[in-house]
């Protein structure tokens, strides 16, 4: 009879030792850093996108402020979360879209990461928090758009593959303070084979300069689309949208952004068999066409069409371009053409087959823009400062 006591005894004591083991909290070890951002993504008159990056598994969230006299500490400001379908995200990377913004007004903001050390069942174990400082510096602050603005300045750069100097030159060409938001069209890196490639590539760069407070919109280039890490993509860059396709408004400007895919065909050595490209962009041009038969494009007093590879060359992706996009850009007449790929500058005037200019700018240069509802007018500008080109267009 003893003997089974003492087994029960044992029994409970090792059940006891097991429960005590999984609700021992963990201590937290080291502090968690932000590693990269924030950056905006997607910003429009009631809307915008904020991307930032942990070294640590973590949930995430904004406060919002008003850009008013209030101290940032004055009040609690309003949390926005990284979420999905009601669940905070554990992750590194977090994407929070927030909506209900008022057109063409400033916001400040902070990001926050708390690591999250377990998650066992319903017990979770948090550790610190990091977040953007706005104790010792000015809080970061980014403006929706308004489609009733009258004027919009922008720039576009592309084919940069990685060349975080020459990121930096063509950004110092530009007046951050009268440049509304910067295009981004296609090449920034040459291979997507890991995070870092994005981060080192040029995001860091980006952010570092402007894009933490002036928005920036990608278009696609083929070398996004090559390496292990090509289809996590959308992760990173319009991650709350339904494609990277996309359309948006800035001042009098409505801007078609393509997405042109690679530029050989699907079947070629390169590709290894893993793109469905022609597919892809047959699926696209039916999207194409519903967008250019749109009001949204159609009221806007300039058209901007952003495409990565022109339909100007002999090779499959620009006779693609050609094939399925021209024909109907032809019929909508777009204003301008923005392209880049061949890492040299060319600008085709308006045809009688093809009513509109199409500017291939160079790897070495940056386009900038302004417009108001009767003018638009582009500049090029290369590395050592030299004006390539200057145009402009009148209603
Ligand atoms: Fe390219």
């Amino acid at each position: 009879m003893k003997k089974i006591q003492f087994l029960v005894m044992l029994l409970w004591l090792s059940v006891c030792f097991a429960e005590g083991a999984v609700h021992e909290s963990p201590v937290p070890e080291s502090n968690i850093r932000l590693v990269h951002g924030p950056y905006l993504q997607n910003l429009g008159p009631n809307e915008v996108t904020i991307v930032w990056l942990s070294d640590k598994p973590s949930v995430g969230w904004v406060e919002l402020a008003p850009d008013d006299d209030t101290n940032f500490y004055a009040v609690e400001r309003p949390k926005y979360y990284d979420a999905r379908n009601g669940v905070k995200n554990t992750s590194t990377i977090h994407t929070v879209k927030i909506k209900g913004l008022k057109p063409g007004t400033n916001y400040r903001y902070r990001v926050f990461a708390q690591e999250v050390l377990s998650h066992v069942g319903h017990r979770i174990v948090y550790g610190y928090c990091a977040s953007t400082d706005v104790y010792s510096r000015k809080p970061l602050v980014f403006k929706t758009s308004d489609p009733a603005n009258k004027t919009v300045s922008f720039a576009m750069v592309n084919d940069i593959h990685g060349k975080n100097d020459v990121l930096t030159n063509l950004v110092s060409k530009c007046d951050l303070k009268k440049t509304d938001f910067f295009l981004f069209n296609g090449d920034m890196v040459s291979v997507f084979n890991e995070e870092n490639h994005i981060f080192d590539g040029f995001m860091d760069t980006a952010t570092r300069l402007f894009a933490s407070e002036i928005p920036m919109y990608y278009t696609r280039g083929n070398h996004e689309t090559r390496g292990a890490f090509a289809t996590e993509f959308q992760r990173y860059f319009s991650p709350k949208e339904t494609n990277i396709y996309y359309t948006f408004r800035q001042g009098p400007i409505c801007f078609v952004i393509l997405d042109t895919g690679e530029d050989k065909p699907d079947s070629d050595i390169e590709y290894a068999g893993i793109t469905v490209y022609d597919e892809y962009r047959t699926e696209q041009a039916e999207w194409l066409r519903q967008v250019l038969d749109s009001k949204e494009y159609k009221e806007a007093p300039f058209k901007i069409i952003v495409a990565h590879i022109p339909p100007i060359g002999g090779w499959h992706g620009n006779l693609e371009v050609e094939r399925k996009f021209m024909p109907l850009l032809r019929e909508a007449k777009p204003d301008v053409m923005l392209c880049g790929h061949l890492h040299q500058f060319i600008h085709q005037d308006a045809t009688a087959q093809t009513p509109f200019p199409i500017i291939v700018n160079s790897n070495t240069a940056v386009l900038k823009a302004t417009a108001d509802p009767n003018e638009l007018k582009i500049q090029v500008v290369d590395v050592d400062g030299k004006m390539l080109d200057q145009f402009s267009i009148k209603k």
